[in-house]
């Protein structure tokens, strides 16, 4: 079954599901990244800070997939906030890819100690005019920091990544985003080594459907409207996991796996607004 697209705010679409990098590196991630192009992945998510951006442009280069269908998103880190440095970054960034063109370029954290995430922002929007990438978005924005780099730039993000998972189902977030006419990306989907896969929500799920609680999962996503970003080094996984646009959850079904959240239900404490990444 092919994979469905979203029509984003810029006119561009993404596919309904993309494949998550990290930390997919050295020969043994090139061909696994491969090997998810193969298996059907045409949107790819990486960061600078995952040193594997080479991996995922010497990747593309391998498959027979053409680089017309497949888009590499990349981050920019932390440390390159300035306006300067974020050019700098998104230039090296094309270098290291290899590739001349970003399809969906983010800012990863907005480190708000650091208070420079607007001008991040603002070379985002130059690097669009310039043509060096082609949508601009973010990863890990509040409310509050998205308001910010609207009203400075007068330019909205087309996607925003943010942790989602059935133990942080983001019921406000993705509102907001939505609000906004952002996409909610999610990273960590299923919620990585923590995933839920016993809990009683997604095993009955699956058992009902005949399928995999990660296929449970990925489809509880669709079904919200985030476009998940699963991570699996294993061929049969990565071409499951992308198998879950022919079965239906019911409400019942959704709500159950939502009312897994927990207030608490982050994988390792990353509050956009306290946690740093450089
Ligand atoms: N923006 C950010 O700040 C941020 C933060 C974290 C992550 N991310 C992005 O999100 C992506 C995914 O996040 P993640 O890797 O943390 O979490 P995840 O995709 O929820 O979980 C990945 C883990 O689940 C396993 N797995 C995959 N498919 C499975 C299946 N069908 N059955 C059982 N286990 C399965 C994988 O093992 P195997 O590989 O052995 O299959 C791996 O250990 C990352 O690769 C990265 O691109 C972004």
């Amino acid at each position: 079954m092919s994979t469905p697209t979203y029509a984003l705010n810029d006119g561009t679409t993404l596919p309904a599901i993309g494949f998550g990098t990290y930390p997919l590196k050295g020969e043994d991630g090139t061909a696994a990244i491969t090997g998810a192009l193969d298996a059907g992945y045409r949107l790819l998510d990486t960061a600078v800070n995952y040193e594997n951006e080479a991996e995922v442009g010497e990747a593309l280069r391998r498959s027979e997939v053409p680089r017309g269908e497949v888009r590499i998103q990349t981050k920019i880190p932390g440390r390159h906030h300035g306006y300067d440095d974020a050019l700098a970054s998104i230039r090296t960034s094309l270098e290291t890819l290899g590739v001349d063109r970003i399809d969906v370029q983010l800012i990863h954290w907005p480190n708000p100690s650091v208070g420079k995430f607007v001008e991040a922002w603002k070379a985002l929007v130059t690097a669009q005019q310039d043509g060096l990438v082609t949508t601009i978005g973010v990863s890990n924005f509040t409310a509050e920091h998205l308001d910010r780099i609207i009203a400075e730039t007068g330019v909205t993000p087309a996607v925003n990544q943010i942790e989602l998972h059935p133990y942080f189902p983001q019921v406000d977030m993705r509102k907001t985003n939505a609000d906004l006419g952002i996409r909610t990306e999610a990273w960590s989907p299923m919620g990585k080594r923590q995933a839920p896969f016993d809990a009683a929500p997604v095993a009955d799920a699956a058992r009902a459907h005949e399928v995999t609680p990660a296929q449970v999962i990925l489809r509880w996503h669709h079904q919200l409207g985030s476009l998940p970003l699963p991570k699996s080094g294993t061929p049969e996984r990565q071409g499951a996991n992308l198998d879950i646009f022919g079965f239906e959850l019911s409400d019942a079904e959704m709500a159950a796996i939502t009312g897994l959240g927990r207030r608490d239900g982050r994988l390792f404490g990353g509050d956009p607004n306290t946690h740093e990444e450089m």
